[in-house]
């Protein structure tokens, strides 16, 4: 019989080697640490220097994990982001021509604020059953800007997932059946001429609920799966106490009992350390369930709620393969934790509003990132990478 199992065969995330403890940023902004800590449920908050971007992020987190793979079974790029570097030009051939990649090679970018990885996840799905030898290479990276001194500063954060998409996976097969709930509102937006998100953030907690409730509705009439058909659940993460929220409220819609550390807490761990990492965040939950949950997860279903403002949700379901366990990188993720700096709120701001001439003039990035790529500066309106 032909295994029609599709979904993730590997993935790998990267957070750049600085962040800053958000009890240092409550003591500056005068807030009480505990807001941060037990009202955001956040430590700790990623901070990209200025020479890197959703390039080099992209790049650093899927390099590890080419090494291991036939390339040229890469055939179809896909990256999601909403920080993007150019109107034009896919972030993924930058990333293509550092990582190597083959020249028979689709690649494009998407966009719906955080849902779109999840999207390309489901086109992928699509396109690895009609290319069953081929392997899928889905990026997910951001930076979440909401600017100094604003509510939504703690929530800021920034990362890279790469994903090996595949048929037969080692890691999670994706099951048959989404909910979806798309609506125009206008909850978080950037707009092109600015460099931080408009948002009205307590309206957008709601739209996120909302959307999960409408969602799960369409899934499971689709699907004809209770909530207690999934063992653990991964939500979209603008921050861990929303996540926990969103838990706690589908509970009480299904009148189910929350067991939200068993089914929950261990996909927050990563989230906690990094922040909101926008598209990547929901896959970054997974690596951190996946690598940090203390029981045997093998086959057992998982549910997973994707939110991109603007708005669209999406609710899916995906199977824990029997040898996950071997494709996993937890050591290689423990070590970017580990080998990070907590930066003082000084470095912090510096880091935050250094900006490249918008004019297009000519300009080299300071040599700040130890990472193996990174982003040199502009000359004659190109963007420089090494
Ligand atoms: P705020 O309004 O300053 O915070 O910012 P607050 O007053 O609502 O307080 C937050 C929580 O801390 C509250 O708990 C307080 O009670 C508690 P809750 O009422 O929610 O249970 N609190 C304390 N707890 C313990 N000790 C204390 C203390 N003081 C207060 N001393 C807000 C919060 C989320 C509005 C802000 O951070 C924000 O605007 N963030 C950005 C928007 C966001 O993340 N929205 C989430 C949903 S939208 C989404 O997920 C999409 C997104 O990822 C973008 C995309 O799709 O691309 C954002």
């Amino acid at each position: 019989m032909i295994d029609q199992s599709v979904g993730i065969d590997a993935l790998q995330f990267y957070t750049p080697p600085f962040a800053i403890d958000l009890a240092t940023l409550a003591q500056h902004r005068g807030v009480d640490p505990d807001k941060f800590r037990i009202g955001l449920g956040q430590e700790q908050m990623a901070v990209m220097p200025p020479d890197e971007d959703v390039v080099t992020m992209a790049a650093n987190a899927a390099h590890p994990l080419l090494e291991k793979i036939e390339k040229e079974k890469i055939r179809l790029v896909l990256f999601a982001t909403e920080s993007s570097v150019d109107q034009s030009k896919a972030a993924g051939l930058w990333v293509h021509h550092l990582l190597s990649l083959p020249s028979s090679c689709r690649i494009v970018e998407v966009k719906q604020a955080c849902y779109s990885a999840t999207c390309a996840l489901h086109l992928a799905s699509s396109y690895l059953k009609e290319h069953r030898d081929e392997k899928v290479l889905l990026i997910a990276a951001d930076n979440a800007r909401y600017g100094l001194n604003s509510s939504g500063e703690p929530t800021q954060g920034c990362g890279a997932i790469a994903m090996i998409l595949s048929i037969s996976p080692r890691l999670l097969s994706l099951d048959p059946h989404q909910g979806i709930a798309a609506s125009h509102v206008m909850d978080f937006w950037r707009p092109n001429y600015l460099s931080e998100a408009v948002v009205d953030g307590k309206y957008s907690t709601q739209v996120y609920l909302n959307a999960l409730i409408e969602s799960w509705t369409d899934y499971s009439s689709r699907s004809n799966r209770a909530f207690s058909d999934h063992d653990r659940f991964c939500f979209h993460i603008p921050f861990t106490r929303m996540a926990k929220k969103a838990y706690e409220r589908l509970a009480k819609h299904v009148q189910s009992p929350s067991e939200y550390e068993r089914q929950v807490a261990a996909s927050l761990l990563y989230s906690r350390k990094m922040g909101n990492a926008y598209t990547a965040a929901l896959y970054i939950g997974l690596a951190s369930l996946l690598e940090n949950d203390s029981s045997d997860l093998s086959n057992k279903r998982v549910g997973f709620f994707s939110y991109g403002s603007g708005a669209v949700g999406e609710f899916f379901s995906g199977t824990v393969q029997s040898n996950y366990k071997e494709a996993l990188l937890a050591t290689q993720h423990a070590r970017l934790f580990e080998r990070r700096t907590l930066l003082s709120h000084k470095d912090y701001e510096e880091f935050f509003t250094y900006s490249v001439p918008s004019d297009g003039s000519n300009h080299t990035t300071p040599q700040i990132s130890p990472s193996q790529f990174r982003f040199l500066g502009v000359k004659g309106h190109e963007r420089l990478y090494g």
